[in-house]
């Protein structure tokens, strides 16, 4: 939970605003931010990682209320779309200390970031160094690193891992791959080269993984040292801290993987006898993950029996997979509490389902839940600040929820709930015949 969360008599209260409340002036379903909650994890990683310059992971979730605290805070932001930075210079976000990320950028998204002043572009393939070379040639200039792959496997969901080598970002290290971009971008007239760029993956715990690729990404920028006669002057060690979904989980406090993290990079940097470069991290989920709850209003309840004569009581609520993705993509795991009353009832095995046209529809997979829940009854799911909204989709249709800040108890809407005319102003209406 949000640092600011409490229950009065069963009524949760966050940022001072009752959910009660909150349900009654905006609606259901809705995200709700705890902006002192964001505001303290990310002064935590400014405080911790003070020698390091920290980006925000702005595809955890952005808005422009959001740039504008991440700006008060001190970090600077990564981005990874033309929409992402959009947003953040339309915040007024100071472009020099965005780093512009992604696989595919086309010609125009780097010509409009680079025009726009961006102030470190990641480079991620050879077709993209063959566009930023023509872009120079064009009188452009582009601060870049070389996204670098680790060849090391995280613990965590296939699909949120990076560094292995079968996928589609970075450049081997194995395979020489990030050498020869190191050496072309060194040559290249009007780009400036400032380092190395490792994003292991997403959600994990286990620092190993950290050690592993920062010790292959310190040992190529050792060679490049000796090789080319170059220092890089920076060294970017991605983001991918893991937060607490569930009483299982156990996260690191900032300060605990900022002291880890220098560790292993001043430890090799004197073992392979090279200056410690200017490090940098970006971590999204950690920062934005646990500020935010969403909170549904219990529709239907239904008990259905189980193989071996237990039984499970599912709970649908007014959002689901098109607010919450993660469950469904990634097994992700969930928990949820009754927000707008205490209850004495013995507690059932429930499952928080959406209202979406399938089975897998499901928030949170398994949660003891009072045994009186019924219709009308408000849920909170914590933890849903990072990935849900950023990936919340339409399906079926759906309305996306809005993103409601609160704080010392007031609330206030920073995305408003999309309504049905946003959604049909982009259906062009009945084809005419005549
Ligand atoms: N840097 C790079 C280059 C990244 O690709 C990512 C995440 C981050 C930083 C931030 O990672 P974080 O600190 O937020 O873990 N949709 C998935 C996560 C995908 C992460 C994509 N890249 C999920 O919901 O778990």
């Amino acid at each position: 939970w949000s640092l600011t969360a409490t229950k009065e008599d069963g009524v949760l209260t966050i940022g001072g605003v009752a959910m009660t409340d909150l349900a009654r002036d905006h609606g259901t379903p809705a995200y709700v931010l705890d902006e002192a909650d964001f505001r303290s994890r990310a002064r935590a990683f400014r405080e911790a990682f003070a020698d390091y310059d920290v980006y925000y992971a702005g595809k955890a979730f952005l808005c422009s209320s959001v740039v504008g605290w991440v700006a008060e805070e001190g970090l600077s932001i990564d981005v990874c779309s033309d929409g992402e930075l959009t947003v953040a210079l339309r915040a007024g976000f100071d472009p020099a200390r965005i780093g512009y990320h992604g696989n595919n950028k086309t010609y125009a998204e780097l010509r409009r970031a680079l025009e726009a002043g961006v102030g470190r572009v990641i480079v991620d393939s050879v077709d993209e160094i063959a566009r930023l070379e023509r872009l120079a040639a064009e009188g452009l200039t582009a601060r870049v690193m070389v996204r670098v792959t680790a060849g090391v496997e995280a613990h965590t969901h296939e699909y949120i891992a990076t560094a292995h080598e079968d996928q589609k970002f970075g450049f081997s290290i194995t395979g020489g791959d990030a050498m020869e971009a190191v050496r072309r971008l060194q040559a290249a007239a009007g780009i400036e080269l400032l380092g190395l760029h490792s994003h292991i993956g997403s959600q994990i715990f286990d620092t190993s993984g950290f050690e592993v690729a920062a010790r292959r990404v310190l040992a190529l920028h050792a060679r490049i040292s000796e090789e080319l006669g170059v220092d890089l002057p920076e060294l970017d060690l991605g983001g991918g801290f893991g937060i607490a979904y569930t009483t299982q989980d156990d996260p690191s406090e900032p300060a605990q993987l900022a002291t880890e993290m220098t560790k292993i990079v001043e430890h090799e940097c004197r073992a392979l006898d090279v200056a410690v470069p200017r490090l940098s991290i970006e971590p999204g989920r950690a920062i934005v993950g646990p500020s935010t709850c969403t909170l549904y209003e219990v529709g239907t309840v239904k008990e259905v029996a189980l193989d071996g004569g237990a039984r499970r009581t599912y709970v649908s609520v007014d959002g689901g997979m098109s607010d919450n993705i993660r469950t469904a993509l990634y097994d992700a795991d969930y928990s949820c509490t009754l927000a707008s009353r205490g209850s004495d009832a013995p507690p059932v095995l429930g499952r928080v389902v959406g209202k979406h046209c399938e089975a897998g529809d499901i928030v949170v997979k398994d949660e003891f839940v009072p045994g009186d829940i019924a219709a009308g009854d408000l849920l909170a799911v914590p933890g849903t600040g990072a990935y849900c909204r950023s990936m919340a989709s339409n399906y079926n249709h759906a309305l996306r929820p809005p993103v409601i800040a609160v704080r010392d108890g007031v609330a206030r809407t920073v995305v408003r709930r999309e309504t049905v005319e946003d959604l049909l102003s982009t259906d062009v209406g009945v084809e005419s015949n005549s």
